[in-house]
């Protein structure tokens, strides 16, 4: 609940721009379909997704994040100058240390800035801004850049058709600063619940399993998931977390613009907007063209649905999110 002392303007954070970048390679099902025992028709009636970006050999998490970065300082006519903060999520990160946010504070020549990563798997967008937010309104940071970026592909095990044809390269940038205006984040739930981590993870490359010929022989340094019981969890407390942040907000579906869910599966974006019981059409999907791009999936989702006009001022727009640790996050926004 926010306490609104009589006469004293309510300080909010709001997302003034946004960018993205995915890189230009494509892999399509038919693609998947020559390196594993899959078809196009069971990723697509499983999945929605049809293809996914690949990054070169070349690119880490900070160059896609660089690219992001630029097009929402751009958008937001701002210079680098003017960024105190910058938070990164990823768990695909450069290496293990530094933080790629510091990486991409060299890379943006960001030196008025403070910079750190938050790992938050699927999530790590939305509790970034939760984090964004709550450091704007105590007046702590003025203007904010925040990057999901990943590249989940050198993170995927290619022979594993599980898991290889779920995911997909990319990143996202939205930067966020304050206003006494009547819009911007309305409120905000995080979530996690570390009992179920073992659902999804990568075992190998930490304090646990330090990379050896032993680890990477059984390779532990690519992405395992439960995918079905990830499934089960994610539409059960997705459904539930949908409907508390418009009932805590007083706000009926009816009300809201837009969805734009974490991309990670159709069949789990539909049970969502079905349980608020909105048209899909006022859902953003983008998954068949992208997959799931963890961290990256909301803010590209979110660049893509303000590059096409699909939110005005004013717009009610609700993001959700749900991934590994397990964690899932909300935010619903006055746009
Ligand atoms: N091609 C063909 N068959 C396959 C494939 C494939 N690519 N993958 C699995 N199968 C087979 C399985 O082996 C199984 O066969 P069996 O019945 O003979 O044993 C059958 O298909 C069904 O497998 P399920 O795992 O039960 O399939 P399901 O309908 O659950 O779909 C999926 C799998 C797509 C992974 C789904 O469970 C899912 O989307 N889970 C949630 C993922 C998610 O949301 N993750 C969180 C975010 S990710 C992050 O944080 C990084």
């Amino acid at each position: 609940m926010t306490i609104q002392v009589k006469g004293a303007r309510l300080l909010r954070s709001r997302i003034i721009s946004t960018g993205s970048y995915v890189p230009e390679r494509v892999i399509t099902n038919f693609d998947l379909e020559k390196m594993v025992d899959t078809s196009d028709e069971w990723i697509t009636e499983r999945t929605g997704i049809k293809e996914r970006r690949i990054a070169d050999e070349t690119q880490a998490a900070s160059d896609l994040a660089y690219e992001a970065a630029k097009v929402a300082l751009k958008n937001a006519d701002l210079k680098i100058e003017d960024i105190d903060l910058i938070i990164v999520a990823t768990v695909t990160g450069d290496m293990p240390f530094p933080s790629t946010a510091c990486i991409l504070q060299d890379k943006l020549g960001a030196k008025k800035a403070v910079a750190f990563d938050i790992n938050a798997a699927c999530s790590g967008f939305l509790y970034s801004l939760y984090v964004a937010d709550s450091l704007i309104k105590s007046k702590m940071h003025k203007r904010v850049l925040i990057v999901g970026t990943e590249v989940l592909s050198k993170i995927t095990d290619w022979d594993d058709r599980t898991t290889c044809v779920l995911f997909g390269d990319g990143a996202g940038a939205a930067i966020i600063e304050p206003t006494e205006e009547d819009r911007g984040i309305i409120s905000m739930h995080i979530n996690s619940d570390g009992s179920l981590w073992e659902l999804l993870h990568m075992p190998g490359g930490g304090s646990r399993n330090p990379v050896s010929k032993d680890s990477l022989k059984k390779r532990l340094h690519y992405i395992k998931m439960k995918g079905n019981e990830t499934f089960k969890v994610a539409v059960r407390t997705l459904e539930d977390l949908v409907v508390r942040t418009l009932e805590e907000n007083k706000l009926e579906p009816s009300q809201l613009s837009l969805l734009i869910p974490h991309q990670a599966n159709l069949r789990i974006i539909q049970a969502t907007a079905d349980r608020l019981g909105i048209p899909i059409d006022k859902v953003i999907v983008n998954l068949d063209r992208y997959g799931n791009t963890s961290a990256a999936s909301i803010p590209i989702a979110l660049d893509e649905a303000v590059r096409t006009g699909r939110i005005r001022d004013g717009d009610y727009i609700l993001l959700e999110a749900f991934g590994g640790g397990l964690t899932w996050a909300s935010a619903l926004i006055k746009w």
